[in-house]
């Protein structure tokens, strides 16, 4: 019925999350709250675990890309897991070390990051740092050797490709913040340079080509232009990478427009036009990295609010104002993304009339959604909006000085804070 299997009604017409009925959880733990499904996202890294086991003969790493929600509960549960993560700065290297997280499955991504950072990794141990810039290659190298170790890098490829106009236009790519260009031949000098510097050893590949992607075949296109780099790489320098991680980006369902593949499915796809690139170039087929962040973890968050003004504007439009907004949501404001709302106590009723959800923040562009479908709402309903797992606390400010919601996890009918609630306390505990 909803855009998640997480989500049901239950006989009291609620909706629930994990079991659990989502009007008892925004009483117990008020709003505005983010409420997470923690077997939601243990199947998804199962089921891009087991993909990857099945399909990929040489073995390989599911690295949870964590800058799409970032908290030590949610590092715990990656871990036992048996997954990695991608982390892209000191904060989120910090978090992940706090939970427990064995640095070795730890892959330090960033365009810019600082000394401190660097040293930071080497000190933990990360497994690989994914260096962007050739600037970044001779500071890592000086606190590597300044540090008497060696780091284990890959570097980040930009390879051209443009996932989002499906036809892999090679001059939009070029034009990107991040990584070593393969086009005009900066990637292959990075290649020759991080081979003789010193202080690091260069292991792999890394590429990203974007995220929210429901088409196969720029993932198909990166995987095989990663590789032929390789073959290049191979024929140029003698020297064979042996590991090759191709980033994140798998689309997942917003609104019942959205249909993408499942998990495993894009897995099973890039595998098979690896193995069959691998043989046409004679190369040994590498340890894969994959860096799934949206598809782990947005659809087994929600956001629960409490509506409070319903404001009709004749002729142009309904507001319902609830007691969030952008500073826990701001993807509406940035990028104009569409979600499914939902009015959670009357969740079994039609969604038949229009509402603009706005927050409660004093600037127009605070919106959740505009002209949206939804039950009929009055002021004390709870408003859920669906699959807000990913880019929503992770992007969550304290704009107006409002204070963080809490993140609740649930899971067979049972609910636990995972991340406390801010308080005013916490607001100013830095002010002087
Ligand atoms: N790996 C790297 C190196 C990345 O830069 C990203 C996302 C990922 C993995 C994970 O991609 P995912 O599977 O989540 O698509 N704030 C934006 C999304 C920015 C994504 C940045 N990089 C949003 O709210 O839509």
């Amino acid at each position: 019925m909803f855009i998640s299997d997480c989500l049901d009604v239950n006989q009291a017409g609620h909706l629930t999350i994990g079991g659990c009925d989502t009007v008892e959880l925004a009483k117990a733990y008020g709003t505005p709250l983010y409420v997470m499904d923690e077997d939601c996202i243990r199947r998804a890294l199962r089921d891009y675990k087991k993909s990857m086991d099945e399909n990929y003969e040489n073995g390989g790493m599911v690295a949870y890309a964590s800058k799409a929600c970032c908290f030590q509960e949610l590092y715990r549960i990656v871990m036992q897991e048996g997954c990695g993560a991608d982390v892209v700065s000191g904060g989120e290297l910090y978090t992940a070390m706090k939970a427990g997280f064995p640095a070795q499955r730890l892959y330090f991504h960033g365009n810019n990051k600082s000394g401190q950072e660097l040293r930071m990794a080497l000190e933990y141990g990360v497994g690989r740092i994914v260096v962007d810039n050739l600037t970044e290659l001779s500071l890592l190298s000086d606190i590597a050797r300044e540090m008497g170790k060696t780091a284990a890098i890959f570097l980040r490829v930009t390879p051209g490709i443009d996932a989002h106009t499906h036809s892999f236009i090679r001059t939009g790519q070029i034009d990107s913040k991040f990584g070593l260009t393969l086009e005009n031949g900066d990637a292959l000098q990075a290649v020759r340079r991080a081979l003789e510097t010193p202080g690091v050893e260069l292991r792999g590949l890394h590429c990203h080509i974007g995220s929210q992607i429901f088409d196969e075949e720029p993932f198909i296109h990166a995987a095989e232009t990663m590789l032929d780099f390789m073959a290049q790489i191979r024929d140029e320098t003698g020297t064979t990478l042996t590991e090759l991680n191709l980033g994140g980006g798998f689309g997942i369902r917003y609104t019942d427009q959205d249909h993408p593949r499942s998990c495993g499915e894009y897995m099973r796809l890039v595998s098979g036009a690896l193995h069959r690139r691998a043989e046409a170039l004679r190369m040994p087929v590498p340890y894969l990295v994959i860096e799934p962040g949206r598809s782990v973890v947005a659809p087994a968050g929600i956001t629960l609010y409490t509506v409070g003004a319903v404001k009709e504007i004749p002729g142009v439009r309904t507001y319902v104002s609830v007691d969030g907004g952008m500073p826990d949501n701001p993807r509406y404001a940035l990028y104009q993304a569409p979600y499914t709302a939902v009015a959670a106590n009357k969740a079994s009723l039609p969604a038949d009339r229009l509402y603009t959800i706005s927050g409660r923040c004093c600037e127009s562009g605070d919106l959740i959604q505009e002209n949206t479908p939804l039950q009929e709402c009055g002021p004390g309903d709870i408003l859920a909006v669906l699959a807000t797992g990913a880019y929503n606390y992770s992007m969550s400010s304290n704009y107006n000085r409002l204070p963080r919601p809490a993140v609740v996890m649930v899971r067979g009918g049972e609910a636990r804070i995972a991340v406390r609630a801010e308080t005013y306390e916490d607001l100013n505990r830095n002010d002087l």
